[in-house]
């Protein structure tokens, strides 16, 4: 069949190297923004989508309704041409982290898994879904890029078994941490953390003590960077990660949502650097001394590859 993979123009570092890791061509539709705000797509070449398999690769991320709208509208406009298969490739998920609200009725993302299926979309591919149960909302099949083994080898090319202990920043992120600790053979210790509001969180104790020079906090989002700087905070203040004692803090989360003021506490930080996948593709002003981008668009292109 026919493949081809399609990503907006302006956020393609990722859609590109999955493209050209399967050695499958780029279409770049064009988005018209209205006055109102409302969003066109126009795809270039229709002539291209009858009885093909499309890729659409494209994060939900801020602006995240703008970005899910674009998601729909692109697929959409794919099975009106004719299109007979997509595939949607959707690193970071936006409302993910809604999957039940505080009440514990069915959260918003329900519906966004509705939709999705509504714009045409026969397979999703995700990474590092926030939470599992998610993929039941959908009767598509979901493919969830866990990342572990991945970030595991790119560790390990940093550390040597006893030089670092690898954090989870709450009991959510703790299976993950254990994961990569397990294949990296190097300790993980968890904190444990309290909603307060509905946006708002504390971190409390720790499941361990850190006895290595290094740490690094893992967890899946960076949003406002409150949960991961607190952690980094109680390992640096209280329990002697400091440069002072020659040991170093890092942080690393699979998707840099960086939003609020995030950018600037994270450069304040005590972190020495701030590794984050580019499953989310951040503008210049998203960019700063500390942070490191680790491309993710091999381990994706491995599994889409087994779709098509
Ligand atoms: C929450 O459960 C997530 O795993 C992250 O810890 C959270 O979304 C990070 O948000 P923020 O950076 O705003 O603390």
């Amino acid at each position: 069949m026919k493949t081809f993979v399609v990503a907006q123009k302006e956020h393609n570092a990722l859609a590109k190297g999955v493209a050209q890791a399967l050695g499958l061509s780029l279409i770049e539709p064009q988005t018209v923004h209205f006055a109102d705000s409302e969003l066109r797509v126009l795809m270039p070449d229709l002539s291209v989508c009858a009885g093909a398999h499309a890729i659409v690769v494209h994060s939900t991320a801020p602006p995240v309704q703008e970005n899910m709208f674009w998601l729909f509208q692109t697929c959409h406009a794919l099975q009106q041409a004719g299109v007979k298969k997509i595939t949607a490739v959707v690193p970071y998920l936006g409302y993910a982290r809604q999957e039940k609200n505080p009440d514990g009725t069915v959260g918003a993302m329900q519906l966004i898994a509705r939709l999705i299926e509504a714009a045409g979309v026969d397979q999703l591919v995700t990474v590092a879904l926030h939470d599992p149960s998610i993929v039941s909302f959908f009767s598509i099949p979901v493919y969830d890029i866990t990342l572990a083994p991945f970030l595991a080898d790119f560790f390990s090319q940093h550390y040597k078994q006893g030089e670092v202990t690898l954090v989870a920043p709450d009991e959510g992120a703790a299976a993950f941490v254990d994961q990569i600790a397990e294949l990296m053979k190097v300790p993980s210790i968890y904190f444990e953390k309290e909603r307060y509001a509905v946006d708002k969180t504390r971190v409390l104790s720790s499941s361990g003590v850190c006895n290595t020079t290094d740490a690094v906090v893992i967890d899946d989002i960076i949003d406002t960077g409150s949960t991961i700087i607190d952690v980094g905070r109680l390992l640096f203040e209280k329990m002697g990660c400091s440069q002072e004692q020659g040991r170093t803090v890092y942080a690393c989360a699979i998707h840099p949502v960086f939003s609020a003021n995030a950018v600037d506490c994270l450069q304040e930080s005590m972190f020495a650097r701030v590794w984050v996948t580019n499953s989310i593709a951040l503008p210049k002003e998203k960019m700063f001394e500390k942070l490191q981008v680790i491309n993710i668009s091999s381990p994706i292109a491995q599994v889409v590859h087994q779709l098509l």
